[in-house]
């Protein structure tokens, strides 16, 4: 009983000065078991079990893998990564990998990756950046939970995510080793289909996922592209 009315005084407090909308957003985060499990665990946000699931499933990150997150901020992808390919060397006994995140906003540091802050994943300047930070210009899989800022227009969100997701075929193109993957957020609509086309078009499957932490009426989605093939420079 002590413990309830220590909460609901909380969540008064927390309560105090929110618009209807902030509070029904803080409302939905204190009741979502993702966002306490990512307290729990010290992830940065509740987006962090998005990837374990993904990876739980398809075992996308291995031990001694070069992974680039883009749109890596706050960071949780980038926790995953760094522990599933051992890039802080926590364990001796398995290869090293390599994790370079990317986003337009601060991330805070991370032992085990390498940060590129206020950084354009869609500008060629950056591609070089990442380029060096890998070990032989190679990474194994481009992982993508990049979002613009919503403007509420759901069309228009979608077709800027899916211009976003264009760009990582570039990026492939210049950093992803044959045999590749790639896992890239995108929110549903008209253009799905160019977008699965296009990563067709060079990887050997394409398959669509929406991991049970992804909020189900979100029209959030991902795309694991695998088999990544190199296209012929003409
Ligand atoms: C949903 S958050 C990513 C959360 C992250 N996966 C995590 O687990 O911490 C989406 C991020 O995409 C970033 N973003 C959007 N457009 C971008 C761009 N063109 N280049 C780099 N980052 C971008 C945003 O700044 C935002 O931080």
């Amino acid at each position: 009983m002590r413990r309830f009315i220590h909460s609901s005084l909380c969540l008064l407090k927390k309560m105090k000065g929110k618009t209807p909308a902030e509070q029904r957003w803080l409302q939905r985060q204190l009741r979502d078991p993702y966002v306490k499990a990512s307290h729990a665990l010290n992830f940065r946000c509740r987006s962090a079990f998005k990837l374990l699931e993904i990876d739980d499933k398809f075992r996308v990150l291995q031990p001694g893998y070069s992974v680039v997150d883009c749109g890596a901020a706050p960071g949780a992808w980038s926790q995953v990564a760094v522990q599933r390919v051992n890039s802080a060397g926590t364990d001796s006994e398995l290869p090293c990998g390599t994790v370079v995140g990317i986003d337009l906003l601060h991330i805070p540091p991370l032992d085990g990756a390498h940060f590129l802050s206020n950084h354009d994943v869609a500008d060629p300047a950056t591609h070089a950046k990442v380029l060096e930070l890998l070990p032989s210009g190679q990474a194994h899989i481009i992982l993508s939970d990049m979002a613009p800022n919503a403007s509420g227009f759901r069309d228009m969100d979608h077709e800027k995510l899916i211009t976003l997701c264009l760009t990582l075929i570039d990026l492939a193109g210049k950093i992803l080793q044959p045999g590749g993957s790639l896992v890239c957020k995108y929110w549903d609509g008209i253009l799905t289909q160019k977008l699965q086309q296009k990563l067709s078009s060079v990887f050997g499957s394409v398959r669509t996922l929406k991991p049970n932490a992804s909020r189900k009426d979100s029209a959030e989605k991902y795309f694991l592209a695998r088999m990544y093939r190199k296209p012929i420079k003409s």
